[in-house]
């Protein structure tokens, strides 16, 4: 329906004029400028439409207007990757923080150019998870250089402290010990090994490895027989395991560990096809904890899961609201992770969520 203002004379156009002014009133509300009040902790209510419901807007206390956050994600490799994007999108969402969000596609030229035009367009803060550990001094000094704070969240990036506010994110090489220890029990310390490790250069396949290995250095009768990389995906970890039960170590592999679930659950898929049993001719310990992980737990076919928690949304998004109203923060915040046997799996599935 269009409105159309007929002004004849004086009055009409007072009327007209308020009727304008009542119009752009609720243009600025709805878009959380200065007619909001900030709360205590930047956040701010608007009730623009007149209607009972209320937009929560997050404010900067700096600029007095709704947090503009920029995020680079990897991209879509797992399971595990998508539900720490959803993560961080509801959370944005429910704060009233505008998420500017960057899905790199696993490219890490990508994520730098995404980061290079938050910087462009001044963004409030960025936050992103790195594809790999090197590669970001130059474009985190121009972040910095703009006065843009930074929080990486999930990956590490080798960078000097005064480049970021804070790392959150699990701790990959306790995972990776956290593995083989179980793996040690489990075969009495007697293993041959494959392992599918994650994406080459990232942070989570070097310390998931790392970790690893330390626990066999103390158990010599555990050698990796082979280690190749399924990249984090599915497809992969079926097509890599396929190679390695072919290849010339494949018949003595009596353990699998595998730096993520998606790779597992390929590899699980590869076992079954070669004629052998996951979970009892291959045991089989993995990280992450997806739903799909743990229902291959709860069917016998994967043995050990260790979790990476990938709800990095509230935590992230409170960094920022700290950061923006001045506050120093950890320069790391370990987040907790479980593991499921069985047992655990199957007391855990009805509630999983992702
Ligand atoms: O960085 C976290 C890792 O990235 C997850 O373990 C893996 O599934 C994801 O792709």
């Amino acid at each position: 329906m269009k409105v159309r203002f007929v002004c004849s004379g004086a009055a009409s156009l007072g009327i007209a004029l308020a009727a304008l002014i009542a119009l752009t009133a609720c243009g600025s509300s709805d878009k959380g400028t200065s007619s909001n009040t900030p709360l205590a902790g930047g956040t701010a209510s608007t009730t623009g439409s007149g209607s009972s419901s209320k937009a929560a807007v997050d404010i900067n206390p700096k600029t007095g207007k709704q947090i503009v956050m920029g995020f680079s994600q990897v991209g879509q490799e797992s399971g595990w990757r998508a539900a720490n994007t959803d993560s961080i999108k509801s959370e944005a969402e429910k704060r009233g923080i505008k998420l500017e969000f960057s899905d790199a596609g696993e490219k890490e030229q990508n994520q730098i150019a995404a980061i290079k035009t938050f910087i462009a367009e001044g963004v409030d803060i960025i936050a992103f998870s790195p594809k790999e550990t090197t590669g970001w001094l130059q474009v985190l000094q121009e972040a910095k250089k703009a006065g843009i704070p930074v929080i990486e969240s999930d990956r590490r990036a080798d960078v000097p402290d005064d480049l970021y506010e804070t790392f959150i994110g699990s701790d990959f090489v306790a995972e990776g010990r956290r593995a083989a220890e179980w793996l040690a029990t489990k075969t009495g310390g007697k293993a041959v090994i494959a392992e599918l490790t994650g994406s080459v250069g990232s942070a989570p396949a070097n310390d998931r490895a790392n970790g690893f290995r330390d626990v066999l250095q103390k158990n010599p009768n555990m050698k990796i027989a082979v280690s190749l990389t399924g990249d984090f995906h599915r497809t992969n970890g079926k097509e890599v395991m396929e190679a390695i039960l072919k290849g010339p170590t494949g018949s003595q592999i009596t353990a699998l560990f595998a730096h993520n679930d998606d790779m597992a659950i390929g590899a699980i898929q590869a076992i079954k096809e070669a004629g052998k049993k996951p979970g009892k001719d291959i045991i089989i310990v993995s990280i992450d904890g997806i739903k799909d992980a743990l229902q291959a737990l709860k069917d016998g076919e994967l043995n050990y899961c260790v979790e990476c928690n990938p709800l990095l949304g509230p935590r992230i998004m409170d960094a920022a609201d700290a950061v923006l109203a001045g506050k120093s923060l950890p320069k790391r915040t370990v987040v907790e992770d479980l593991a499921f046997d069985q047992a655990g799996a199957i007391k855990a599935l009805p509630d999983r969520k992702y």
